[in-house]
């Protein structure tokens, strides 16, 4: 080969040079799959790994006649796994928020006394917490039925898990039977691998040339997920119990006392849980568990607190999908040293340029990490980062790993400054950066691939789509070799199914599966399926807002149709949701303003039953589905609880009067909202009237 073949344009090769370069890249691209998804640690970007295989596919057109029989572009990834049966947690699973510093943690505590009028009147009212280990494994839920162990099922995505009754059957710390127990009782709490343990289950592995595993949470991980028990048992596996899910009957009053319970039910409890008194106190027992984590036997990676009273509890509710009563405080992140080997370019779904540290590889936190996140362009000159420095990396819990510092060397100044690129490095179109932003964006939209590839993969993801079978990978290699472009083609899969199951890794089963799991999703609930779509800054909480304001499809793309001229109600109604502003209204209205995203929009409606937002309208209360607004001194709650009582209740909370608020709750030094409600004569409450209505 006359030079390095990797370096010449596709168009230029000669066809003994194709030859090599297809060779060299099937290796690369099979070894990259390999570290995807056997050991599910990848070594280049995605947008690297496809830039890999698009080079593939260009040479394979130019010379169809060099296609290898071990081409990447006749494999996919992975095999689809044989899964576990599917359970419905009666309750919901849920997560927590997190907090990393005293000042967070001081802040969230004081959300709770704004929250509860009594504790915001009284400071001397002293809030008990609960503060537990967090232990860092796998949440699970066990249902008793009668003090008997039915079911015993993984998180899943909180709402429905997996059926590993059979593997848990088989941790010692679990007990089979309780007694003195409700008739329905599911009992939460963490699975999780002892260090000792882990260090001999590794150790034993690595004799019988087996897979090692990379840190405690993985192996738990790992032996809990075995199809086959026998396994599982032979894995030394632990448990620790901290909640409930569904109960018959709460024979108990708090956190506190509810540990106690278990505990005498013979479940396992983290016996350096502690009942403590506000902030310093529980700041105490963090810094004192935190100096003496490396002891304990078991690894952790924060406290939980949890508001120990359960009228409070129940008082304080929800924000989306965490609790307001209860956080994860965060030990601080390790933070190790490497050398920065290079800076690749990433391009995301709506086409931010994101630098990447390419990092030799180093363990921070019990994980191999070999690329972080440099954030932007500013990021870049605020560190001065350059390549071949001496960078520390910082990792913390789930948030991708990150360059916090450059290690000043005697070579640094000697280095060139990294040049952020003008062009997308996918499509080729240029990058901008618009003034006041921190992005730079390709503005290649609709024909950079690699946007469309972020885009599909967004819409197949768990809190999306959730399609099970169908990885990111997959999502990357049909858009590649033709079979997706849109989001609605995804359901038109069934239609290529002899294609796809000639594929390598694909057989007429797995694709059989692949059919059943996307017919499984062609129902889906509103709030899903507008955050499926991957409109920039409409998040899980947005997407909710907008299905909860708008109720059904339709609706809400009239609305949003209608939101583009700024003088409309529709702009108002829109604005005036409380969580959406100018900005967020700008980006709904541009996405819905582009024809193809219109026609995007017809194609999906056409293919699935997008499922009208679900008001709790069956709570039977007169304001389930009414809108209300809330103005001047509330007396007997705040206005926090006010809102949050009213949702619950299904109806809709507004910050402002239109014709389309139902009741206006005015207490003393209502001004102009109250006058403009008289005005349009709507319906206006007394504290006490509004509280007679939703019954106390
Ligand atoms: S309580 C609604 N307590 O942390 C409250 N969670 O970040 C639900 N975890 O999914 C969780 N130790 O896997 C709770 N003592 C503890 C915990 C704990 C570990 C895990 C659990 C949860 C995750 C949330």
């Amino acid at each position: 080969m006359s030079g390095d073949a990797r370096d010449v344009a596709v168009e230029d090769l000669a066809e003994l040079d194709a030859v090599l370069e297809l060779k060299r890249l099937a290796a690369e691209i099979a070894k990259h799959d390999r570290a995807y998804h056997q050991k599910d640690a990848p070594l280049i970007s995605d947008a690297e790994y496809d830039a890999l295989r698009a080079r593939n596919d260009a040479i394979e057109a130019r010379f169809p006649h060099l296609v290898r029989a071990d081409s990447p572009s006749r494999r996919v990834g992975a095999p689809v796994a044989e899964g576990f049966a599917k359970v419905t947690h009666a309750r919901p699973m849920l997560s927590l928020g997190n907090v990393f510093s005293d000042a967070e943690l001081a802040d969230f505590l004081d959300g709770i006394r704004r929250f509860l009028k009594e504790l915001r009147d009284d400071p001397a009212i002293p809030v008990e917490m609960t503060s537990e280990p967090k232990i860092d494994g796998l949440s699970i839920s066990l249902r008793y039925q009668d003090g008997r162990l039915a079911t015993g099922a993984t998180r899943g995505d909180g709402a429905v898990g997996e059926d590993v009754t059979a593997n848990l059957r088989t941790v010692a710390d679990i007990p089979e039977t309780i007694s003195g127990a409700p008739a329905v009782l599911e009992v939460r709490g963490e699975v999780y691998m002892r260090k000792a343990d882990f260090a001999a289950l590794n150790a034993a592995q690595a004799d019988a040339g087996a897979k090692v595993f990379a840190n405690p949470r993985n192996a738990a991980a790992g032996s809990l997920r075995q199809l086959d028990s026998n396994i599982t048992a032979r894995r030394p596996l632990s448990f620790f119990a901290y909640a409930w899910g569904d109960v018959s009957e709460t024979a108990w009053d708090s956190q506190w006392g509810f540990l106690e319970r278990l505990r005498g039910w013979g479940f396992p409890v983290n016996p350096e849980s502690r009942l403590c008194r506000g902030l310093d106190d529980l700041l105490a027992h963090y810094n004192a568990i935190n100096a003496g984590r490396m002891d304990l036997p078991y690894d952790i990676d924060g406290m939980v607190y949890k508001v120990n009273r359960l009228d409070w509890q129940q008082r304080l509710g929800f924000v989306s999908r965490a609790p307001r009563w209860a956080i994860a405080h965060k030990f601080p992140a390790e933070r190790v040293q490497t050398r920065l080997n290079a800076i690749s370019i990433q391009v995301g779904r709506t086409g931010t340029l994101t630098p990447v540290a390419e990092l030799e590889p180093v363990t921070v936190g019990g994980v191999v990490v070999s690329r972080a996140t440099l954030h932007n362009a500013d990021q870049i000159a605020a560190l001065d980062v350059r390549v071949g420095d001496t960078v520390v990396v910082q990792r913390a819990g789930d948030v991708i790993p990150q360059v916090v510092e450059v290690v000043r060397d005697d070579g640094h100044d000697a280095r060139p400054a990294f040049e952020f690129p003008g062009e997308c490095p996918i499509c080729g179109s240029k990058a901008m950066r618009e003034p006041g932003e921190a992005a730079t964006r390709c503005t290649g939209g609709l024909i950079c691939p690699a946007q469309a590839v972020e885009r599909l993969k967004h819409f197949v993801s768990r809190d999306a789509f959730d399609i099970e079978g169908l990885g990111g990978k997959h999502v990357g290699n049909f858009y590649h070799d033709g079979l997706i472009r849109t989001p609605a083609d995804i359901f038109r899969l069934g239609g290529r199914a002899a294609e796809i199951a000639e594929r390598e890794g694909w057989g007429e089963k797995s694709v059989e599966k692949l059919i059943d799991a996307l017919d499984e999703r062609r129902r889906i609930p509103l709030e899903r399926f507008i955050y499926a779509l991957g409109i920039r800054q409409v998040g899980q909480a947005t997407a909710r807002l907008l299905a909860k304001t708008y109720g059904d499809l339709a609706a809400w793309r009239a609305a949003m149709a209608a939101a583009a001229d700024p003088d409309s109600d529709a702009y108002a109604e829109l604005t005036n949701i409380d969580g959406i502003g100018p900005a967020v209204a700008e980006d709904l209205v541009a996405f819905h303003a582009e024809p193809h995203n219109r026609e995007v929009l017809d194609d999906l409606a056409a293919l699935l039953d997008v499922i009208p937002f679900e008001a709790p309208a069956d709570t039977g209360s007169p304001i389930a589905g009414k809108t209300v607004v809330f103005t001047g001194t509330l007396e007997a709650m705040t206005r926090g609880e006010a809102k949050a009582r009213a949702e619950a209740l299904g109806a809709k909370v507004a910050g402002s009067v239109s014709r389309k608020t139902d009741y206006v709750v005015a207490g003393p030094g209502a001004g102009s909202k109250e006058k403009k409600a008289r005005e349009l004569g709507l319906t206006v409450l007394t504290e006490d009237e509004w509280l007679e209505l939703i019954g106390g």
